[in-house]
């Protein structure tokens, strides 16, 4: 028997691990939006007053980040328990009382919003604490979809093993978004540049002949270790996300490398790799 394949939880236990932990919190605290991100967030969700919803917040950086932009609406979620917690003390050490934190599965995300007493469904309000009431829900749907806008920064959404995980995240923030709300995220993208596209090609050959990481879930899948701890990732190519997008309730809007949106500092360089942003609206 070789070794096990990557699931959600190997990917949890990663992101709760002491290193990884320290890593985002670190960028929560001292490095915040990335010039890309604040662009496509003022340009796509114009709205201050819209409700947010967050997927993978991890220790808050782009939750704050929303935040000190203005929107007083805001709800995050993630399944690392201990990244939960950093964001939740951010929040309270820079007075971000009305952000609403809660743990869920990004695929399983109707568990965590249907479960009465949930955290995530506060009783009189989403997103701002004694604020905005929750839209009503009716008897033939008690959990009608209440989110102008959703966000999944940072490739999390890519650090789910196995496509028709993916797949589900995609259709479960849909379930909760209102017609037409936008929805931003990230991925890396296999065809980024040559060296990268002779690298996919050299991996092709190992999967062809059975010679990959056997831990590995499906072609473009990546599983290493740095100093920043253990990460894996799912990278596309472009039309693996416009089809996952069309079978899960999203239309594409906007795509584009982050290199072409703007010119990140050299902390943010450091902190990420090129990235494509993806901004899908909401069928
Ligand atoms: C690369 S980190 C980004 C964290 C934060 N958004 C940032 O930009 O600093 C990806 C985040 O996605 C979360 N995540 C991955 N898979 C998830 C899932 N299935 N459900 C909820 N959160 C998930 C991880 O726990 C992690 O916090």
């Amino acid at each position: 028997m070789g070794p096990e394949k990557i699931t959600s939880d190997t990917v949890r236990s990663d992101f709760n691990d002491p290193v990884a932990v320290v890593h985002y919190a670190r960028a929560a605290h001292f490095l915040g939006l990335w010039q890309s991100e604040r662009r496509l967030i003022e340009r796509f969700f114009p709205d201050r007053d819209a409700q947010i919803l967050e997927g993978g917040c991890g220790a808050g950086r782009v939750t704050i980040g929303l935040w000190d932009l203005g929107f007083r609406h805001i709800t995050a979620f993630d399944f690392a328990e201990e990244l939960l917690d950093q964001a939740r003390s951010l929040a309270k050490e820079r007075g971000a009382h009305g952000i609403h934190f809660f743990h869920a599965d990004a695929t399983k995300l109707d568990e965590a919003m249907t479960n009465p007493g949930s955290a995530a469904v506060p009783a009189t309000s989403v997103g701002v604490a004694g604020g905005t009431p929750a839209l009503p829900a009716t008897s033939s749907d008690p959990f009608p979809p209440r989110f102008h806008g959703a966000l999944f920064m940072f490739n999390g959404l890519m650090q789910i093993p196995g496509r028709a995980n993916r797949r589900a995240a995609l259709q479960q923030l849909a379930r909760v978004c209102r017609h037409g709300a936008p929805f931003l995220f990230t991925t890396h993208d296999r065809n980024v540049s040559a060296r990268e596209r002779q690298a996919w090609r050299e991996e092709a050959e190992r999967w062809a002949s059975g010679t990959q990481d056997p831990r590995l879930v499906e072609f473009g899948d990546r599983y290493f270790e740095d100093p920043t701890g253990r990460t894996f990732m799912h990278l596309p190519d472009r039309e693996e996300i416009l089809a996952d997008l069309a079978a899960t309730g999203w239309e594409r809007q906007f795509d584009m490398l982050r290199r072409d949106i703007a010119m990140e500092s050299r902390a943010v360089v450091d902190f990420s790799d090129e990235c494509r942003f993806w901004v899908a609206r909401r069928v």
